[in-house]
C-alpha cells in the first residue's frame, strides 16, 4: 500500500466493545479509517450503519472481504469465532487486530499465526490494560530500576460486569472454556507477564460463590511462577463495581496502582520510625491529588488516551510506516497459552475448592 495514506478497515462483530472503544478509537486515529463493518445481527449492523453514516454494512463476513478493499479486519467477535474469522481474513491478505483472547487454545492459536506468516500479513491480540497511562508509567518506572529488582507481582480484578452479563444463562460467556474466567483472566494474565516476564501456573484455587446459578465459579486465585519473581492473580466476580489494582513489590520500594481511577502510590520505603510512617501516609495523599488533578486536566483537554485508542493507533501506525506492532506474536501465543494452563488447572476436579 502507497505510504502515508490511512489504513483501511473492516470491523466484524458491533457489540459492546466494538462500540465503547474500537469504533471511538478508529474514528479518533488518522492513520485508519472505517471502510465497511460487519455483525450477524442485522438490526444491530443497521443501526451502527446509520451512526457511522454508511451504507458498506455486512451481515456475511466472506462478502465483506471480498467486496471491500481492506487492509485490515478489526475482530470484535465472541472468542470461539476468533480462528475461523481471523484465518479467513489473512487469507485475503488482510493484517488482523483480534480481540483476546485471539484463541481459546494453543494450537487455535498457532493455526492463526501460521496463517498470517504464511500470507505475509500482521496479528496483533489488543492488550489494552498495557497501554492505559497508568500502566505504561509503572513500566517506565519499574525498567528504570527506581524500585529496585522486582520481586513479585499482585494482580487484583473486581468485575461487576462480566459478572452481571454471566447471570444471561445464554450468553457465550458461560460457554467458554472456564466461563467467565477465560473473558477476564487474559487482562491480569499479560500485565503479570509484563512485569515478571515468563510465568507459569503453580497452583489455582476456585470458589463459588453461590450468587450466580449460572456460573461454574465466581472466585479464583492463581499463584504463577515467573522468571524474575512470583505472581498471584485474584478475580472476584461478586463485586459491587469494576476494579483493577496492580501491586509491584521491589526490592527498593513498592507500587500500587488503581487501574480504574488512574492512580499510583508508592509504599513500603524509608524507616519504621512513627514519622516515617506519617510521611508515608502524606506521600500517598499528595500522590493520589497529583494523579487525581493530572488524569482531569488530561481528559478535559482531550490529551487522554486509552489502552485501546493506543494500541489500535500503534498497529495502524506499524502497518502503515513498517513500525513495530505494539503486541507481538510471541506476547500474544505466551497469554494463550497461560490461559490454557490455567483453564485445565481450574477444572472441576483439579483446582482445589471451597464450596
Ligand atoms: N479488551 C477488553 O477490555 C474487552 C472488553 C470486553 C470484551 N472484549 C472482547 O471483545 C470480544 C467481543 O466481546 P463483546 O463483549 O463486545 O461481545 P458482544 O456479544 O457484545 O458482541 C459480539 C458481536 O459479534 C457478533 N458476531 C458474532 N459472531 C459473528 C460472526 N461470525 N460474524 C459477524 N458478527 C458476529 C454478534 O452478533 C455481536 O453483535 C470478545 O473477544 C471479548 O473477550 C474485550
Amino acid at each position: 500500500m502507497p505510504r502515508k495514506r490511512p489504513v483501511r478497515v473492516g470491523i466484524v462483530g458491533c457489540g459492546i466493545i466494538a462500540q465503547r472503544q474500537h469504533i471511538p478509537s478508529l474514528l479518533r486515529t488518522k492513520e485508519a479509517e472505517i471502510v465497511a463493518i460487519c455483525d450477524k445481527d442485522k438490526a444491530l449492523l443497521n443501526s451502527i450503519g446509520s451512526r457511522l453514516k454508511t451504507n458498506k454494512c455486512f451481515s456475511d463476513f466472506s462478502q465483506m472481504l471480498s467486496q471491500e478493499e481492506l487492509d485490515l479486519v478489526d475482530i470484535c467477535t465472541p472468542p470461539h469465532t476468533h480462528p475461523e474469522l481471523a484465518i479467513e481474513a489473512a487469507e485475503s491478505g488482510c493484517h488482523v487486530l483480534v480481540e483476546k483472547p485471539a484463541a481459546l487454545t494453543l494450537e487455535e492459536f498457532d493455526r492463526i499465526a501460521a496463517a498470517c506468516t504464511r500470507n505475509g500479513v500482521k496479528l496483533c491480540q489488543i492488550q489494552n490494560k498495557m497501554f492505559e497511562p497508568v500502566v505504561m508509567g509503572l513500566m517506565q518506572q519499574v525498567e528504570s530500576g527506581d524500585i529496585g529488582e522486582v520481586v513479585g507481582v499482585d494482580i487484583k480484578v473486581l468485575s461487576r460486569r462480566a459478572a452481571e452479563l454471566a447471570k444471561n444463562a445464554d450468553h457465550w460467556y458461560n460457554d467458554l472454556p472456564a466461563g467467565v474466567f477465560t473473558e477476564i483472566l487474559p487482562h491480569p494474565i499479560y500485565l503479570a507477564q509484563a512485569f515478571l516476564g515468563t510465568v507459569d501456573p503453580v497452583g489455582v484455587c476456585v470458589k463459588n460463590a453461590h450468587r450466580n446459578q449460572h456460573a461454574r465459579s465466581e472466585v479464583i486465585k492463581i499463584i504463577l511462577e515467573g522468571r524474575r519473581g512470583v505472581g498471584v492473580i485474584s478475580y472476584s466476580g461478586p463485586a459491587t463495581k469494576d476494579k483493577t489494582i496492580i501491586d509491584i513489590n521491589g526490592t527498593r520500594k513498592n507500587l500500587r496502582v488503581d487501574l480504574w481511577n488512574s492512580a499510583k502510590v508508592e509504599y513500603g520505603m524509608g524507616g519504621i520510625s512513627r514519622a516515617s510512617r506519617a510521611w508515608e501516609n502524606l506521600g500517598q495523599c499528595l500522590s493520589l491529588l497529583q494523579c487525581s488533578a493530572g488524569t482531569t486536566i488530561s481528559v478535559l483537554t482531550g490529551r487522554f488516551h486509552s489502552g485501546h485508542f493506543t494500541i489500535i493507533k500503534r498497529f495502524a501506525e506499524s502497518i502503515r510506516d513498517g513500525t513495530d506492532q505494539p503486541v507481538s506474536i510471541e506476547q500474544a501465543r505466551e497469554v494463550i497459552r497461560v490461559l490454557e494452563s490455567i483453564t485445565e488447572m481450574a477444572a472441576p476436579d483439579k483446582a482445589t475448592r471451597e464450596v
